[in-house]
């Protein structure tokens, strides 16, 4: 067995776990490279706050399981500190070293909370709402052993102490529909508390809570008028434990800021900083008194998902004179915001950044952000100053500075990529440039929309929680970073949202949705995020434990649309984005598709009835799992008896399109293989008579290549995927893309921005093509749910020569890398242990791999006579 140990995680949560939910939260581990488990033993030790034990032990257990095993302890009480670590017997009896030990502490339970929610007096909606500070003093008698600081929010939050922020997070505590669920954070602030006098700071925002957000101008006060902070500081000395809790007697005061919120930007006042207010001894008799208001304890939970951090720094790739100011370009659209490093202005100078994702005639174009003008002001106080905002986020390329006397340098003006603070766990990587930036794209847009919660576009008066296009992408964003705590979070929102309104919101959590949008709207597509976003979670991680949550959702879903569809199985009444935005839409009415809408709802209708039985059959819901593989029957039959697509040219127009046939097809609706095979022939000519370009929006996109692939036409995939016709993916780069646009034309042909009032550069759903580069391209696909069985099946093809695809997969990495030339097809993979791989591999025989490192070589000849002819399964 290798030497390198092994490490241990909580749920899906990495690196120290502090306030996590569970009681008994499941392990898993990572084995050494070829190494074999046939047994493995767990040691844990959990001890209370004040370091009593309340169970230590250990347990061997003979299996190879290592991904998300139960709990081998006693349940964790509240605040219990847990060290576990784990060993690996091998075949031949040998154990390896013990891991690391891995540390969760438990949250808070409800009935432990003392703090009380305190705020500002509530100000009137058009009153000043300067976001203000809280700040209490407080002592400690002993030297600290530990201190745990547990923060949530009305509104946004960060914490001091002691004149040091708590934490790098920022948009604390995120979004969720709060009166349900209120995230709470826990901080190790051992290294800033200390014995004698301290003090706590709080500053506050509005945020998502009360701040102007969504439609038409927004609406303010979403969830409530006030904000507030709930603190609990948690500290363990020599002479026993100290609670400093929120309470009426803490003072608050406007803060430096005039203003900050998510779509305006913030403002910030450096001459308004009262000068140590988190430090002892601060003189806050000026400050107010807070007020305390009501929270209901019981919707205190802890997140699933690691909060929103700074992961990277970006630099200026150009700066140039603009008007009043400077045109700063970052070289790659983003979620972020900007830190300045400003010299000593006079006092009062105010120094401006606004924001853009495109240029249009050499200047911001800011057309497309709408009601979201994403600018940020700092006023100097005539010392230098570093500043970054704390409660804005903006999605962008480009920035204007204006307000310094001189040429910035390019380290004084870096931009900070913010999102969920997700692992990276997916590479691709190929011989055409052009396709490795479109990935390159692709992951772009994923970091720009995790954020917090999935959303459609980072930049303009939206950002919300659109389900339709996670639907759409989920299977890709699930290679490539690991997304599961974070959507496994904003599931139990869309649940809950589900449960309010008796429906799936076309976005969660919801908010007022201007003159259109309504909680009750039934929409194919997006509410059937509800069925297939938890099962392509399951597929990524094999965590069964999210379809057990989801299930009464999913299931909630699949009913309410038998009942609009009705008797006739076709459900084809009431409002349907259906492929949505498909290219032949104008710039003023994205839902103006080729493809009828109502086709669209009746696919989506088949494919979640059988994605409940999928997900009903590995809960061992027999009944359940019988009776919507039944349902799931009918209505595919009633789709091909309405829509005759297997007539394959002969029927309506609408009905002869690319997303028609790509819905037939990777739905699994048409399944005589005579129909199939014709109706893929049909969808293979459509592409080439359309010279390889796009003709599919959100419904049809993420499933073509897929639809070809699957009948025989790989060739035709790679045409249409690496065409440079408009519209493709490819044309986006041509135009400068970095992202992966909304719409085809988000950028015009002409270098104009398109001018529908919906024009994002930003949108990750028509970036789903990435989940088949992985699969087909690079061949690496799960199964099994969770890779415990792998399946590789690289398609060479195009005009690539190599390609390699990467995946670390719960049970280790996994890797395909194949190269072509005139003589032979090389093919070399890993194998994770634990795992085996179903091997197929164009002009080889097929087989079955085991772990480790593996090359299969195959004479050009013989690959020429399988390889496009081969098919590809469609995903599980
Ligand atoms: C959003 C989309 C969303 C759509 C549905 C748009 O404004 O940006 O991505 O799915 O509305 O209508």
């Amino acid at each position: 067995m290798s030497t390198s140990a092994p490490f241990v995680r909580f749920e899906h949560r990495d690196g120290v776990a502090l306030g996590i939910g569970e009681a008994r939260p499941r392990l898993s581990w990572s084995a050494p490279t070829g190494a074999v488990q046939v047994a493995y033993e767990l040691a844990w030790h959990i001890t209370s706050p004040d370091g009593i034990v309340v169970d230590q032990g250990a347990a061997v257990v003979e299996d190879d399981a290592r991904v998300l095993v139960p709990w081998p302890a006693a349940p964790l009480p509240s605040r219990a500190r847990a060290a576990v670590r784990v060993r690996l017997r091998d075949a031949e009896g040998v154990w390896g070293e013990w891991s690391e030990d891995a540390v969760a502490e438990r949250a808070l339970d409800a009935a432990d909370w003392e703090a009380l929610l305190i705020g500002p007096a509530v100000e009137s909606e058009d009153g000043d709402r300067r976001p203000p500070l809280l700040r209490a003093d407080f002592t400690v008698p002993g030297a600290v052993k530990s201190a745990r600081l547990h923060l949530t929010a009305h509104g946004l939050v960060r914490a001091e102490v002691n004149g040091a922020r708590t934490t790098e997070d920022t948009l604390l505590p995120g979004w969720t529909p709060y009166q349900d669920r209120l995230r709470v954070h826990v901080h190790d602030v051992t290294d800033l508390v200390r014995t004698g006098a301290n003090a706590i700071g709080i500053a506050l925002a509005d945020g998502w809570y009360r701040g102007r957000f969504g439609f038409e101008g927004g609406t303010s006060d979403i969830y409530g008028s006030h904000i507030g902070a709930l603190v609990q500081l948690e500290i363990e000395t020599d002479q026993g434990s100290v609670v400093v809790a929120s309470d009426g007697g803490w003072r608050t005061a406007p803060g430096p800021l005039d203003h900050a919120s998510l779509y305006d930007g913030e403002r910030y006042d450096a001459r308004f900083r009262p000068k140590g207010w988190s430090d002892p001894g601060f003189d806050d008799e000026s400050w107010d008194a807070v007020v305390v208001h009501d929270l209901d304890k019981a919707a205190l939970s802890a997140p699933d998902g690691a909060p929103v951090r700074c992961t990277e720094e970006l630099h200026p790739v150009s700066v140039t004179a603009d008007g009043d100011g400077w045109l700063i370009d970052y070289g790659q659209n983003h979620a972020g915001r900007p830190r300045l490093s400003l010299p000593a202005l006079p006092a009062g100078t105010v120094v401006t950044v606004r924001h853009a994702e495109v240029l249009q005639d050499g200047t911001l174009c800011v057309r497309p952000l709408r009601e979201a003008p994403s600018v940020d002001q700092v006023v100097s106080a005539g010392e230098p100053l570093v500043w970054e905002p704390d409660f804005t986020i903006h999605g962008y390329r480009y920035a204007h500075l204006s307000g310094i006397p001189a040429k910035p340098e390019p380290g004084t003006i870096v931009s900070r990529v913010l999102h969920t603070d997700m692992r990276r766990i997916g590479w691709f990587e190929c011989s055409d440039p052009e396709l490795n930036r479109l990935h390159e794209n692709v992951r772009w847009s994923l970091r720009s929309n995790f954020v917090d919660i999935p959303t459609d576009c980072p930049q303009r008066d939206e950002r919300l929680g659109w389900t339709g296009d996670i639907q759409a992408f989920a299977p890709t964003a699930a290679f490539l970073y690991d997304v599961q705590g974070m959507l496994v979070d904003w599931l139990r929102t869309l649940s809950s949202e589900q449960e309010r309104f008796g429906h799936v919101p076309v976005y969660v959590p919801w908010i007022p949705g201007g003159a259109f949008w309504r909680p009750w709207q039934d929409i194919a597509g997006w509410g059937d995020a509800a069925t297939l976003v938890p099962l392509a979670l399951y597929q990524a991680s094999g965590d069964a434990g999210i379809l057990a949550r989801q299930y009464p959702s999913a299931k909630g879903w699949v009913d309410h649309v038998e009942g609009l569809a009705g008797e006739s199985r076709v459900w084809d009444e009431g409002l349907q984005l259906g492929d949505w935005l498909d290219p032949t839409a104008p710039p003023e009415n994205p839902m103006e598709a080729v493809t009828d809408p109502h086709l669209v709802a009746t696919a989506y209708f088949a494919r979640s009835a059988a994605a409940l039985a999928e997900m009903a059959t590995v809960l061992g819901l027999t009944e359940d799992a019988e009776r919507y593989a039944a349902l799931a029957a009918e209505v595919r039959a009633a789709f091909i008896a309405r829509y005759r697509v297997d007539e394959a040219g002969a029927q309506d127009a609408s009905a002869d399109t690319q997303t028609a046939y790509a819905l037939a097809i990777a739905f699994d609706i048409v399944t005589d293989a005579d129909a199939r095979a014709r109706i893929g022939d049909r969808l293979a000519q459509l592409v080439r008579d359309s010279g390889y370009t796009v003709a599919t929006g959100f419904a049809g996109t993420p499933l073509v290549t897929w639809a070809l692939s699957a009948t025989g036409h790989v060739d035709v995939a790679y045409g249409l995927l690496q065409s440079h016709e408009a519209p493709s993916w490819l044309s986006t780069i041509d135009r400068g893309a970095t992202t992966i646009w909304e719409r085809w034309d988000s950028m015009l042909e002409s270098g104009d921005v398109n001018p529908g009032d919906m024009t994002s550069f930003n949108h990750y759903a028509l970036g789903s093509v990435a989940d088949w580069m992985h699969r087909v391209i690079g061949g690496l696909a799960p199964a099994e749910p969770g890779y415990r069985r792998l399946r590789i099946a690289p398609r060479p093809g195009g005009t690539l020569t190599r390609a390699t695809v990467r995946h670390l997969t719960p049970f280790g990495p996994a890797e395909v890398a194949w190269t072509l030339d005139d003589a032979t097809l090389t093919v070399a993979f890993e194998v994770p242990a634990g795992t085996s791989a179903d091997v197929d591999i164009p002009g080889a025989p097929r087989a079955v791999a085991g772990p480790g490192y593996h090359e299969v070589v195959v004479a050009r000849e013989d690959f020429d006579r399988a390889g496009h002819e081969s098919s590809v399964p469609l995903p599980a």
